[in-house]
């Protein structure tokens, strides 16, 4: 692997903001996208199971309902790609099996040889978890996901909001979610900043490390 330099990595978390005005003219290219899309593929997450989906909106029509789902912020209109970050409601074994499956495929296995893994994942993220921890589990690894796909697209040079204030009830009305097993948690326009965005040169505001990092 390719190292980035200190110097380059600080300078990507440094030149990152959360863009307040996209250029609506701008559009992220394929190859770029493509690089993005498998940066949310690779997110890791716990026991490997992917409890989450991510719709990338590029309709148009689409992005402006969100708009006014997002209590209009108009990021999402004017970004060329909008995520959004799906968590699964409910654990259950069928997605774990799916899981198994998809191991056993990719390395070579027998799914008898998981049965262990399988098993105990059933019993930690089925059996013993609320409907309501389950689902909050499952979100815990979809924000995983966006801090990912935040820090992969500013070292593209691809900018980026998170985004927390939406109506997740709107959004999988809009999305055509509801009762499908999935739930809108979070999302990101991304895209690239609009030139007279001036949220782009303001001072980043971070607590000093001595406030933000204990050393033991
Ligand atoms: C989980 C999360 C949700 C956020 N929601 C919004 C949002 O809905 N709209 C917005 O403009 N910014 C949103 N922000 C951006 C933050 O306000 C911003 O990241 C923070 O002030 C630090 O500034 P910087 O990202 O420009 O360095 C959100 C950030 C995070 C991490």
């Amino acid at each position: 692997m390719q190292r980035l330099s200190t110097a380059q990595l600080l300078e990507a978390m440094e030149w990152r903001y959360a863009t307040k005005k996209f250029d609506n003219t701008k559009k992220i290219d394929e190859v770029t996208w493509a690089a993005l899309e498998k940066t949310l593929i690779l997110t890791p997450s716990s026991y490997g199971a992917m409890p989450y989906k991510f719709v990338v909106v590029k309709s148009q029509d689409i992005k402006d309902q969100l708009t006014a789902a997002s209590y209009g912020q108009t990021q999402v209109s004017d970004c060329s790609h909008h995520v959004v970050f799906l968590a699964k409601e409910k654990m259950d074994a069928e997605h774990l099996r799916k899981y198994i499956e998809q191991t056993a495929a990719v390395r070579g296995l027998k799914t008898e040889d998981l049965q262990g893994y399988e098993k105990m994942m059933v019993t930690n993220l089925v059996e013993r978890m609320t409907p309501e921890q389950s689902f909050k589990w499952a979100s815990n690894q979809a924000y995983i996901a966006l801090g990912n796909f935040m820090t992969a697209a500013a070292v593209l040079g691809v900018d980026a909001c998170p985004f927390e204030g939406i109506n997740p009830a709107k959004y999988d009305e809009i999305l055509g979610l509801v009762g499908s097993g999935w739930k809108t948690v979070c999302a990101c326009p991304t895209g690239y900043r609009a030139s007279d965005d001036k949220y782009a040169t303001a001072k980043k505001v971070r607590f000093n490390a001595n406030d933000l990092i204990i050393y033991k």
